[in-house]
């Protein structure tokens, strides 16, 4: 039993009691649907403190074995058989009712994208089905899918069998990135054993429902977690984004229906069928419902991945479980809440914010994969956004002109503007810049490096120009457009053209 703050009206909740808990959900469900696209309506309950019993992952600190019977002791592998006998419309049912969005970065409803599956008349044609896993897990700062496979990695196998009945699939290919060594062989030994004791494979769990499990392993380029590269790459080929449409679920692999869906969402797939669809969409504000792996990084006393409610406090979330940020609450200068993708926040939003993904959109930053980076008071923050610059360089595939040119330019200008190399004018042209590309690339990595630096520039931008000044002053005049010294021109070196 805890009690908990609502940090909106500082009312203070009985929490762990179920009663306290379901006639808030009461409450919660008659205010009505809600039609906008993001949420900022005042939460009526809090949230947070996720019993153990409400737990998915029982195994995520490896407390237990990876094999089969332990897995089957904590509830893996019970009543499969009947689930996938139920049917694919009645799964889809169960994980539309769950409210489950896709825990691979963007949050789509895992039940309207697993429908493109069974459009009418899919059952005519001859061609084999797919379902893809994402297991590439490269946004740094997530850590949370390499904790599902290497310490309960049956509940992927399982999640395979049951999102895989979801979709009609022929086979799953579980696309692993290629550092995960460790992870493979444990996910592959539990392949084995379900495979052993007839679970997948043919005539799945006895159901009558043919299903195999591959694993393929990548070599570790971010962008081969996009879905359309990771195809590309599965099917043997350099991993480069596809233009879409078509998407997946019409051409996919190997030009077959497929879905790509991430490590964590098809792992929670049957216990939402076990406990139902309303069990976990009692978690969670609407539209944002369900438990969730957090991974915390950075300056707090204890990082770790944990499963919490969704919607909690991002305070509390640090607070309950990684012993509070190095050096106290009021030592936080940022955070980057869901892996180096989402945009930065300053501590004062840092203060009340929800982990959830509509309430990070209202503050335009995103839940992503759930990777909160912290960084106290000691960092440079224009040094951490500009090393993630770099980052992005290094891992544009260099299909379209604007990330291609545009990862390198602003490389370049942000190691210019870690030294103060610049003038003020300049922070405005990288935020055109950044606004140039987004929308106008093939995939979303063109996003993934423009939001890091608008975060920065949105929140920091007083930093920039301090250090603009200070370089100003210590060299002696303003520095040149591309960062050449004020005296570049008398000293007879170049300076960017037109000066
Ligand atoms: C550059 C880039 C990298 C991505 N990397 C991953 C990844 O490592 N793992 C992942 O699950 N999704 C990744 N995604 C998102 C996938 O494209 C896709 O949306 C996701 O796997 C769908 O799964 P979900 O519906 O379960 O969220 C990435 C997207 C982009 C644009
Ligand atoms: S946005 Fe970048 S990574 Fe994506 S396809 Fe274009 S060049 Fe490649």
């Amino acid at each position: 039993m805890f009690l908990a703050r609502n940090p909106q009206c500082g009312v203070i909740a009985l929490a762990s009691s179920h009663l306290a808990r379901s006639s808030a959900i009461a409450v919660y469900r008659q205010q009505g649907s809600r039609n906008l696209a993001t949420v900022s309506d005042t939460p009526t309950r809090s949230y947070g403190g996720l019993k153990d019993q409400d737990r998915i992952f029982q195994n995520l600190y490896g407390h237990h074995g990876t094999d089969l019977k332990s897995a089957m002791k904590y509830g893996d592998w019970y009543k499969t058989k009947e689930i996938l006998l139920k049917g694919h419309d009645w799964i889809i049912g169960e994980i539309k009712t769950s409210g489950l969005r896709g825990r691979g970065g963007a949050g789509f409803p895992s039940g309207m994208k697993w429908s493109f599956m069974t459009p009418p008349g899919w059952n005519t044609g001859t061609t084999p089905r797919y379902l893809v896993v994402n297991a590439d897990e490269g946004e740094p700062g997530t850590c949370k899918d390499r904790e599902i496979m290497r310490k309960d990695p049956h509940k992927l196998v399982e999640g395979c069998l049951v999102a895989g009945r979801a979709m009609e699939a022929t086979a799953a290919y579980i696309y692993i990135r290629g550092e995960f060594y460790h992870e493979a062989t444990v996910l592959q030994r539990a392949i084995q054993e379900a495979y052993s004791a007839g679970l997948i494979g043919k005539n799945a769990c006895g159901s009558g429902y043919d299903f195999d499990v591959f694993v393929h392993r990548g070599m570790g380029a971010y962008v081969c977690g996009e879905e359309t590269s990771l195809i590309e790459s599965l099917e043997g080929k350099p991993g480069k984004p596809r233009l879409k449409p078509p998407f997946p679920a019409s051409v996919g692999l190997f030009g077959c229906p497929s879905t790509v869906a991430n490590v964590e969402t098809v792992s929670v797939a049957p216990t939402i069928c076990r406990r139902g669809g309303s069990w976990f969409a009692s978690f969670g504000r609407k539209r944002n419902e369900g438990t969730k792996l957090f991974c915390i990084s950075g300056h707090v006393n204890n990082p770790c991945t944990v499963e919490e409610e969704m919607s909690i406090p991002l305070k509390e979330l640090i607070e309950r479980h990684c012993g509070g940020v190095r050096g106290g609450w009021d030592n936080l200068q940022a955070i980057i809440p869901g892996g180096s993708s989402t945009p930065i926040l300053p501590r004062k939003i840092c203060d009340d914010v929800l982990m959830d993904f509509d309430a990070l959109k209202d503050v335009q930053s995103g839940l992503g994969t759930a990777a909160v980076i912290v960084m106290d008071k000691s960092t440079d923050v224009v040094r951490a956004i500009s090393r993630l610059s770099k980052f992005y360089k290094h891992e544009s595939c260099g299909q379209c002109t604007p990330c291609r040119e545009g990862t390198r330019w602003t490389a370049q200008i942000m190691e210019r503007f870690e030294k103060g190399q610049g003038r003020e004018r300049e922070i405005d042209m990288l935020q055109e810049l950044t606004k140039q590309v987004e929308g106008h690339t093939i995939c979303a990595l063109g996003e993934a490096f423009a939001w890091p630096l608008q975060g920065l520039i949105r929140h920091f931008r007083p930093e920039l120009e301090a250090r603009m000044q200070a370089h100003a002053q210590a060299s002696g005049g303003e520095a040149l457009a591309g960062g050449w010294e004020h005296n570049a021109r008398v000293q007879g070196k170049l300076v960017a053209p037109g000066q």
